[in-house]
């Protein structure tokens, strides 16, 4: 049941990160989660040890589709989410996510002369060697900074790297990036030609047992994103893409501080990131859980829009993609 509860949790915290305020739970997965909370905040109790060591390696692989089909295309294999029955009470999501540990100041970064390359080489140094970047990977993983050209066009920020990203050091590789590398693909664009970057160059922690893989991944903390701004920043100020876009409601909050309410309000439309025009849309993720066709559209409308500003051509096959049920 704990397992379940987990699962129920992680997907609170993945729906509230994409802009949703309010959610129908049923009342036994609220007493559950309730009785979690309570569990979670004695973190010594060595029954959430026993429990968490008994489950799957990869959480992510658990809770994630085993693969990405062609095209950003039919996801036949991954249904859209279940209505909650009617009568469900609703679930506010708190505004706060775990804590995290205190943070000093954001970084100043101050890239070198030289050509982007080599900019762009000493930045992700300076990133992942990063003493605060250190103290928040888990041993035997990494930071990570970004991938992409250093002459991209549209630069892509995501949230944080998860179980995946972390091993490999590269943004955007497990289901979530594969189905990244599809919409881009979608755009008429290889994974080669963009960049894609991260809020945050670590992947946030949550407790998890001595030795054990972490279950899951939890929305980084306001402060977390603060502090790892700066990186972003000097990566776009290297790269100078004509245009950025938010994947999700994590990102477009960490970009847009304030000025964002929700990703429903966000998205669709174009904001300024560092004098850059940006556009927020939903994470893939998102697309990996509800994959009907009207979310699909949804995405796919705002990509149109980055493809027309980006100056990209666009065929009428490409603008017909996901109309129809
Ligand atoms: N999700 C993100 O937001 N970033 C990654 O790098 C991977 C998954």
């Amino acid at each position: 049941m704990r397992a379940v509860l987990q699962a129920i949790s992680e997907e609170l915290a993945r729906l509230k990160a994409e802009g949703e305020q309010v959610v129908p739970v049923s009342e036994e997965a609220l007493a559950g989660l309730r009785a979690l909370v309570r569990v979670r905040a004695e973190a010594a109790d060595p029954a959430v040890a026993e429990d968490v060591s008994s489950r799957p390696a990869s959480p992510t692989s658990r809770s994630a589709p085993s693969a990405v089909s062609a095209g950003f295309a039919e996801r036949k294999d991954f249904a859209p989410r279940a209505p909650a029955p009617a009568a469900a009470p609703a679930l506010k999501l708190s505004p706060a996510a775990p804590a995290a540990a205190a943070l000093p100041p954001p970084p100043v970064v101050s890239l070198p002369a030289g050509d982007k390359a080599a900019r762009w080489a000493a930045l992700r140094d300076m990133a992942v060697n990063h003493p605060v970047c250190l103290a928040n990977v888990r041993p035997g993983k990494k930071a990570v900074l970004g991938v992409g050209s250093l002459d991209a066009k549209i630069f892509f920020v995501g949230e944080a790297p998860g179980a995946e990203e972390e091993v490999q050091g590269e943004p955007f590789v497990g289901p979530a990036g594969q189905l990244l590398t599809k919409m881009i693909g979608g755009m008429g664009l290889k994974r080669e030609q963009v960049y894609i970057g991260n809020i945050m160059c670590w992947r946030p922690q949550m407790p998890t047992p001595p030795g054990a893989e972490q279950i899951g991944n939890r929305p980084p903390t306001p402060e977390e994103m603060t502090f790892c701004l700066p990186f972003l920043r000097a990566s776009i100020e290297i790269i100078q893409p004509d245009l950025l876009v938010a994947l999700g409601g994590t990102a477009a909050q960490g970009l847009l501080g304030e000025k964002f309410t929700t990703l429903g309000a966000a998205r669709s439309r174009w904001h300024d990131f560092a004098g850059k025009p940006l556009m927020v849309t939903y994470h893939p993720s998102y697309l990996l859980r509800n994959g009907s066709n009207k979310s699909k559209r949804m995405v796919w409308e705002d990509l149109l829009q980055v493809m027309e500003k980006a100056g990209l051509p666009i065929s009428e096959k490409q603008r017909g993609y996901f109309l129809g049920a």
